[in-house]
């Protein structure tokens, strides 16, 4: 079962939502509604998230992702459609139920850290757990577990000003993770910060996730950072989703000219592995003599490898077993705007143009 299930979600905001939903459904436009003045900030999203997934919602400022983030946990309600969790509706939830599905089902990490000043650092991680009842000990406990995976131990009696803005992020998280809920909903969490310690957060999600295992909606409005966390990707667009799929369906085959153009700006070379541009191959003998190199390693280091060793290079999995060979021209297909062997069959015409533009 789904951890998550979006369906016909709509949120409009101003006057007369539901009649607005109404003629949205039937084919209006967006800027027909908006003339009437209303804000449809969430129209027809429909998905579902499985337990275990990063997804990630991508989108420029304005797109939606964070109303629709919003009622997701039941901080807004859907004008029309349903979020189920856990094979809950959540709209029909009681008051209770809402508050017990936020502190025990679901935590949320904001991008303005939204910790408290004259708390301490491991005061803010606990707060959740207080607020929920636990006793002191007890929630200090989980409390500094959480701080120990976020790489905070020892900062325990500090306050959030004595923090940097990378620490303030990661007493966030500990705070989420403390509470020790399956899901964790991430709007624009690493945005605030600087480049680089973004991606060192990226790369400490990446690791807690390997040994946490959370269910993981992360909003962001950076495909980098998108592409680099998600295993599936949403990408909205003026409030609707226009496609949902792994970095690789995004990279090779976007939905249409919107996502196109933030693909342009992705470096290939960090997103896809030796893994998901080989070419795979099933004869594992003739690979013997070739340098090996794991399935999960990024092309940026697969490049760099070819600076030393020749092609061709054996890809092997966690077994050690070879599954594929990179050669040159597999490095050069990879690199191109679009596959056009996967392209081609679908829509010849287009992937001329995309070449076109490119050649
Ligand atoms: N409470 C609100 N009242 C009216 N309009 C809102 C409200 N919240 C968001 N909006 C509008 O909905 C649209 C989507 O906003 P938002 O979900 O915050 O987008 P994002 O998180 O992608 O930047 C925007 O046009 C925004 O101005
Ligand atoms: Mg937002």
């Amino acid at each position: 079962m789904a951890a998550i299930r979006a369906e016909g979600l709509y949120k409009v905001f101003g006057r007369r939502p539901d009649d607005v939903v109404r003629q949205l459904s039937e084919g209006a436009s967006t800027d027909e509604v908006v003339a009437q003045g209303a804000t449809p900030a969430v129209i027809d999203a429909g998905f579902e998230v499985q337990p275990g997934e990063i997804f990630v919602v991508m989108g420029l400022s304005g797109s939606g992702k964070s109303t629709l983030i919003r009622m997701l946990n039941g901080l807004l309600s859907p004008t029309s459609g349903h979020v189920h969790v856990g094979g809950r509706d959540v709209a029909e939830l009681g008051p209770k139920s809402l508050r017990q599905l936020r502190s025990e089902e679901m935590s949320m990490v904001f991008q303005h850290f939204a910790l408290l000043p004259h708390r301490t650092v491991l005061e803010n991680a606990a707060y959740a757990l207080k607020i929920r009842g636990f006793e002191k000990q007890e929630r200090d406990s989980k409390a500094r577990d959480a701080l120990t995976l976020v790489g905070l131990s020892g900062w325990e009696h500090r306050y959030p000003s004595q923090l940097s803005g990378g620490m303030k992020q990661r007493v966030g998280l500990a705070r989420a993770l403390a509470a020790e809920t399956d899901i964790l909903l991430m709007d624009e969490a690493f945005s605030a910060l600087d480049p680089l310690i973004r991606r060192e957060m990226q790369d400490q999600l990446i690791d807690l996730q390997h040994r946490l295992t959370k269910t993981i909606v992360f909003i962001t409005h950076d495909l980098n950072e998108a592409m680099r966390l998600g295993d599936r990707i949403a990408m909205m667009r003026a409030g609707r989703i226009v496609q949902i799929g792994t970095r690789e369906d995004i990279l090779y085959d976007p939905a249409d000219d919107y996502v196109a153009e933030f693909v342009k700006d992705v470096d290939r070379t960090r997103v896809l592995t030796a893994g998901s541009v080989m070419e795979p191959v099933s004869d594992q003998a003739s690979q013997a003599e070739y340098t090996t190199v794991s399935a999960d390693t990024l092309l940026s280091d697969v490049f760099a490898m070819t600076d030393r060793r020749p092609l061709p290079l054996a890809v092997i999995d966690g077994d050690n077993r070879t599954v594929g060979v990179i050669r040159e021209h597999t490095l050069l297909h990879a690199m191109v705007a679009r596959d056009a062997a996967r392209k081609q069959d679908a829509e010849p015409t287009r992937v001329e143009g995309q070449e076109a533009s490119h050649g």
